[in-house]
């Protein structure tokens, strides 16, 4: 990651814009709601959701969907914290949700990594990871659950070093685990921050304290438990890395806090560390140049769609991530696609729970644009440059099924559905160059059940999903020539996607490898840039 070279406008300067990765029930809602509570977002612990993302079933998704209202509104929280705004950006928790938050990531300058403290590593934190890591996010990792029975705090960070190949530089460190767990010692700042049990919405006690030989330490800590917390650190102090900035900023050193988000515990010390450490809202790459964060005009790109609270008007909400400029409401931007002019009249910025009218917001910030279609993700909006930002991928599904309208005369109906599911980044959708019909693909098998759900709620149409002959598709390219010969001679396998692109379907790795080997000049492709 690209540091700024000139420095930014302090409006630009004091943003912070993230998202939490982490695997379900590793605490990520917890830790939201908390962000919110001291971000003075909301009164009360409990007003986020009611339920973590991981134990959402399948109706709950239903319902999710069809209140969009909620989800919508989560998608994107800002929030003051001392002199920082943070702009925190939802990232589905559920695993068949994968493409949503690849492209979510691109919209952040950091991720905070929550694990659970007895669970360390778990598989869909080494995903997510994987993907931060494809763009350099710097990483900040909270070690949840520490009131509960935890690993050896050595043997987490050696977890972390060795699973996901980053250095692990400690900014707290616990003192005992479970019942035993007093707070953490705080490395960076020399103090002792104590957990309060009775009180779950109190922040930490903090004592200052002059570094580990303080006599001070004895009032609050037990004698053995003192002893242990001295060594330990000591020890830690000579085999771990000491933090260091720019490590961090280019993604090879995350550290590391360690706390409860439940009891508030630690929670305070990593919104710090977010605002100190940064980064400030980062250059963002277009195929022309780096649009940097501090340049005068207004340049963003939208990284979600999501239909809107009413679906019957299928209005829908484009988040964009402003790349650069200060926006102010009633704007007219160019859209660089359609190259149209739109005025933004009416952009939606989400303080918490409530969305609000925004008047203006900086490069950093995530407005919603509603809309009625126009924007579709990858798009740009600028002041009249044509910008096409890139790194905002579409990837080949990993499922496919036939679909077809229950009822045969509403087949036109279906397509324009689904031409719309398309764009919002739902599914994809291809039609094959024989036959009738239509092919969905999607990443996770929940996705149908959502297609399928919200097709019929918000257009009344059922519909029917069957089998496909089929199970991959590649996007083709290449040499012009070479690419209809290829087509002509392989009719049945030729689709074309939403945009109009040649798809190559197959169900077998062996066909793909033979496209390789007998066309030399075209090649099939699992990712399509979306700009
Ligand atoms: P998720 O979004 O990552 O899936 O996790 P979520 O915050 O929903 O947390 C999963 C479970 O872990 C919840 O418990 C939550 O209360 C608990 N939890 C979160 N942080 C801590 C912590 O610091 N310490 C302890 N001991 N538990 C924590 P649950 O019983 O499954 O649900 P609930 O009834 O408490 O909501």
């Amino acid at each position: 990651m690209q540091n700024q070279t000139s420095p930014l406008p302090a409006e630009i300067a004091r943003r912070r814009t993230f998202a939490i990765i982490a695997h379900p029930d590793a605490g990520k809602t917890t830790l939201t709601e908390k962000f919110l509570l001291f971000g003075g977002a909301i009164q009360m612990a409990g007003q986020v959701r009611a339920k973590g993302e991981a134990r959402r079933t399948r109706s709950d998704f239903m319902k999710m969907e069809q209140d969009r209202g909620i989800s919508v509104s989560a998608s994107a929280m800002s929030f003051d914290f001392g002199q920082f705004r943070f702009n925190l950006v939802d990232t589905p928790g559920h695993s068949d949700f994968s493409e949503d938050t690849y492209r979510t990531l691109t919209a952040v300058d950091a991720a905070v990594m929550v694990i659970d403290g007895a669970k360390g590593v778990e598989s869909q934190t080494r995903k997510l990871f994987e993907v931060c890591r494809l763009r350099d996010l710097p990483i900040l990792t909270f070690c949840n659950k520490m009131d509960r029975e935890a690993r050896d705090t050595f043997e987490i960070i050696d977890e972390i070093q060795e699973n996901l190949a980053i250095d692990v530089s400690p900014a707290s460190w616990p003192i005992g685990s479970g019942r035993d767990f007093l707070g953490c010692y705080d490395l960076l700042h020399d103090r002792l921050e104590l957990m309060d049990r009775a009180d779950r919405n109190r922040v930490a006690e903090t004592v200052s304290i002059s570094g580990l030989d303080d006599p001070k330490l004895a009032e609050h800590i037990p004698t053995d438990m003192l002893k242990k917390l001295r060594e330990e650190i000591e020890m830690a102090r000579e085999l771990m890395p000491a933090f260091d900035r720019e490590r961090f900023l280019e993604g090879s050193m995350t550290p590391i806090w360690f706390g409860s988000a439940i009891n508030s515990f630690g929670v305070k010390e990593l919104m710090t560390g977010i605002g100190e450490f940064g980064p400030e809202p980062q250059p963002q790459k277009a195929a022309e140049r780096m649009v940097p964060a501090g340049e005068g005009k207004v340049a963003g790109f939208v990284f979600k769609v999501q239909a809107n609270m009413d679906a019957r008007h299928r209005d829908r909400v484009a988040f964009i991530r402003l790349a650069s400029g200060h926006f102010e409401r009633g704007m007219k931007l160019i859209h660089v696609r359609s190259k149209k002019p739109m005025a933004v009249t009416n952009p939606v910025l989400f303080l918490a729970a409530d969305r609000e009218l925004a008047e203006e917001a900086w490069a950093g910030d995530i407005i919603g644009i509603p809309n009625h279609g126009q924007l579709r993700i990858g798009d740009a909006l600028t002041e009249g440059e044509m910008l096409h930002f890139t790194g905002i991928p579409s990837f080949a599904p990993e499922l496919l099924q036939n679909i077809r309208a229950g009822d045969p005369m509403k087949a036109k109906h279906l397509e324009k559905a689904l031409m719309q599911f398309a764009e919002e980044g739902a599914a994809k959708v291809f039609k094959p160059s024989i036959g009738s019909g239509f092919i969905v693909g999607v990443v996770g098998a929940l996705q149908f059940e959502v297609l399928a759900s919200r097709i019929e709620v918000e257009y009344g149409l059922p519909v029917r999903l069957e089998s496909s002959q089929f199970t991959s598709a590649r996007w083709v390219s290449g040499d012009k020539d070479a690419v209809e010969a290829f087509v002509s001679a392989n009719k049945q396998h030729i689709a074309t996607d939403n945009d109009g692109d040649l798809v190559f379907l197959t169900r077998l790795q062996w066909d793909i490898d033979r496209v390789a080997r007998d066309y030399p000049k075209v090649s099939l492709t699992a990712t399509k840039e979306m700009m």
